[in-house]
């Protein structure tokens, strides 16, 4: 899909790799609704980004979610992409781990996207297509990290929901897409929930690649946007852990 004159709504777009979508978006000539918890971030950011409409809502709540999308869409008069992103991380060991941090991850990070493709998904059909990219985590493919099991349960989970919707919509024209982003500097790691865990972002020592810039996620988000793949990585090197995928 060529995004020019299209409407976008992007989630989590008050910093890192929704605002960098956001604004990349915005500069090949769609319209975002910009959404995170704090109107007066978002009216601030929405300033910059002509034709945005900056929509306040906590994404760990189902009904607040929903509400979001059908305000967005009222705005508009239609809307043709949805970018599930924000979301957040919990360190913890399975010891110390908080059954209510686990909800609450899960609402924003697994719960929210799907009821937000639900509430998508009669929209894009009536208007005979449409794209959702869905934000899981290159963490997927190293499910034994330790620390990480809600983080990355959660992110399997979206993944999981990504890829059934893509073989179920795929009759109505809407496309679905799974972005795994590789260690990326933004706010993710500052605003981990954390039970004691190290939660400092990996600076990629040479033993690792350094961290992305969330501008190069923004860009494999537009890729799945216009060419519509199944599942994206940022780098090519990345698309070799999908032969070593244990689900
Ligand atoms: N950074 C990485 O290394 C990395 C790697 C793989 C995947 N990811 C994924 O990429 C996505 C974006 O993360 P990021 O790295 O860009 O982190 P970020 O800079 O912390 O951005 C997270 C966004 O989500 C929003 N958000 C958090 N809680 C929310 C809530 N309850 N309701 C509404 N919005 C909420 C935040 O805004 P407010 O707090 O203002 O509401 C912010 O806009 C996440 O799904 C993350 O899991 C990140």
């Amino acid at each position: 899909m060529n995004v020019k004159a299209k409407i976008a709504v992007v989630t989590g777009a008050s910093s890192g790799i929704g605002l960098a979508t956001a604004k990349l978006l915005t500069q090949k000539g769609a319209k975002v609704a910009i959404v995170a918890q704090s109107q007066g971030a978002l009216d601030t950011i929405a300033k910059d980004l002509p034709g945005s409409f900056a929509i306040a809502a906590d994404l760990r709540n189902e009904s607040e979610a929903r509400k979001m999308l059908q305000r967005a869409y009222e705005h508009y008069g239609r809307i043709d992409i949805l970018v599930n992103n924000a979301g957040r991380n919990y360190a913890s060991s399975i010891e110390e781990i908080e059954t209510t941090k686990i909800r609450e991850i899960f609402e924003l990070n697994v719960l929210t996207p799907v009821a937000l493709m639900q509430e998508v998904v009669p929209i894009l059909r009536k208007q005979g297509g449409g794209a959702i990219i869905n934000i899981s985590s290159g963490t997927v493919f190293m499910p034994t990290y330790p620390g990480m099991s809600t983080y990355i349960a959660s992110k399997r989970a979206i993944a999981t929901f990504s890829l059934v919707a893509r073989e179920e919509l795929k009759k109505d024209n809407i496309i679905v897409s799974t972005v795994y982003p590789y260690i990326t500097a933004t706010n993710f790691y500052k605003d981990t929930l954390n039970a004691g865990a190290n939660t400092q972002m990996p600076t990629g020592d040479g033993k690792i690649p350094a961290p992305d810039q969330p501008e190069v996620v923004a860009e494999t988000i537009l890729r799945g946007i216009e060419n519509g793949e199944a599942e994206l990585f940022p780098h090519e090197w990345m698309k070799e852990w999908l032969t070593k995928r244990t689900v």
